[in-house]
């Protein structure tokens, strides 16, 4: 009894629940889908070719060649502008469904207005949806991944309220324009990176640091430019086209450090800033309870005159509420999480939530830091998001793991697929969860934000001094191949 006892106060987090976890042998339900996925900036290269416009990357790291780690930036990429086809030949070699990639704004709308149209962008984009289809693979399209026009940002970019009516133009020219050849869209991807990393720390473009005011402003504006596009869909073109729209959120899954009641408190409440932040605006129209008060009695605490947190109004929420066709979650890796006895007060977005996270050091790094090699995360993640938002249609619209050498030899991605799609399979046939898709980040080693071309996350290597930049096989794509082919985890 006693023995039982400490097994189950050690048993604290998943590493001990799934200390003897074994791969599942089961099968993906027949119409489960897989697919990979790409964004514009880090494949297209072309930057300022054919009348494309700046974008704030192209900007960004041309003022601060600095912020990469290898000292590269996005101007070539894996010059996709004009390889598009060697990629959907890997696809097509893949045998994947569906392909998720990225939209260019500034490509199609070089000055971010309809002032400017930009036929030769218009062009290119068809020419990929013709050569899809022709392959046999749907097209996953998001119109939003990170690359506001650099006109707009000289105007405030995502914190002038006017971004809400540039943004919704520039989606209602997409759905006009490729409406007929897209099969499911996408109105931004990880808002959370957007405002926080974007407009809060700066560490990503524009370089706005505004940490705990700049990136709630920003994420209010990304959640009405969402819901007003959707709903322009949802009115005018889902009669016409028949397909869904959805937004694309990112989460990290959020461990209690121990059995404490104070700990699942803290772990809940990091969910909720990170996830709910975006999800419960979506699903029931306001930011969750959670970030209200406590930004509220922070921001008073701090001798604001109101909340830091910008309130929707009844409108706004009705607005909001229900703009969604499935859940579609990009997820890489796990945090611990730990309650701290006395918030510190800082005016920030990670102080505002007022628990510590870390990482453990046992856990695989990939080759990007914070990004730590947890499959069991996967299936907690899928079975919270059930309990939490109830039964929705989930996606996974990312998922993928990094090296710096692109080896071809790449055992440990092939783990890393195995891994976090048996725990996705649980979720399915154990958790009822409706998971309908998996993503897998990335076709080919891409242009990785920051960390540049140190960040390969592909099952095709892409050698960046040939000037050819030949996709060569990675192991893991034979792997996932198979996956696909059979619907089983094989070898
Ligand atoms: C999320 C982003 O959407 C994508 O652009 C990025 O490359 C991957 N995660 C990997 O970090």
């Amino acid at each position: 009894i006693v023995l039982s006892a400490i097994v189950a106060l050690g048993a604290a987090d998943g590493d001990d629940e799934f200390a003897n976890y074994t791969v599942t042998n089961r099968r993906f339900p027949d119409d489960f889908r897989f697919g990979v996925a790409t964004a514009a900036h880090q494949i297209e290269g072309a930057w300022n070719l054919d009348g494309k416009g700046p974008q704030i990357w192209d900007t960004f790291f041309h003022e601060h060649p600095e912020k990469v780690d290898d000292g590269s930036n996005g101007d070539v990429a894996t010059d996709s502008y004009h390889l598009y086809k060697e990629d959907i030949r890997c696809m097509n070699e893949v045998g994947v469904v569906f392909y998720r990639f990225s939209l260019a704004w500034s490509r199609i709308l070089p000055d971010g207005t309809l002032n400017n149209i930009n036929q030769a962008g218009i062009d290119y984009y068809k020419n990929i949806f013709k050569e899809l289809k022709a392959k046999g693979i749907r097209s996953f399209v998001t119109i939003y991944h990170w690359d506001i026009p650099t006109a707009l940002q000289e105007k405030g970019g995502w914190l002038n309220p006017e971004v809400v009516d540039w943004y919704v133009a520039y989606a209602k020219f997409c759905f006009e324009t490729f409406g007929e050849y897209v099969d499911n869209w996408i109105t931004i991807n990880e808002p959370k990176q957007i405002c926080h990393a974007g407009y809060g720390l700066g560490v990503y473009a524009p370089g706005v640091v505004s940490n705990g005011i700049g990136e709630y402003v920003c994420a209010r504006h990304v959640l009405l430019a969402h819901a007003k596009a959707w709903r322009l869909w949802d009115e005018k073109y889902r009669p016409i086209f028949h397909t869904e729209t959805t937004i694309v959120l990112d989460s990290d899954w959020y461990e209690p450090a121990t059995y404490s009641e104070s700990d699942a408190i803290a772990a809940e409440t990091k969910r909720q800033f990170i996830f709910g932040m975006y999800a419960n605006p979506i699903i029931h129209g306001n930011w969750p309870k959670v970030m209200i008060d406590n930004i509220a009695e922070f921001s008073k605490k701090q001798g604001f005159n109101e909340s830091r947190l910008p309130a929707f109004s009844n409108e706004e929420i009705e607005l909001i509420k229900g703009t969604y066709d499935n859940l579609a979650i990009n997820h890489y890796t796990t945090y611990m999480v730990k309650s701290i006895p006395e918030p510190t007060y800082e005016v920030s977005f990670d102080a505002d939530s007022g628990v510590a996270t870390y990482q453990k050091d046992t856990w695989e790094t990939a080759a990007i830091d914070w990004f730590k090699v947890v499959p069991w995360g996967m299936g907690k993640l899928l079975r919270w998001l059930k309990h939490t938002y109830g039964d929705q249609v989930f996606l996974i619209s990312e998922n993928g793991v990094s090296d710096r050498t692109g080896t071809l030899r790449d055992q440990h991605r092939i783990d890393y697929i195995k891994n976090y799609l048996s725990h996705l399979l649980d979720a399915i046939y154990d958790g009822g969860v409706n998971v309908k898709a998996y993503t897998l980040w990335s076709i080919i080693d891409n242009f990785e934000w920051t960390q540049g071309f140190n960040g390969k996350l592909g099952i095709y290597y892409v050698n960046q001094s040939d000037p050819s930049l030949p996709r060569i096989p990675k192991d893991s794509s034979k792997y996932y191949a198979n996956v696909i082919k059979t619907k089983c985890l094989v070898d």
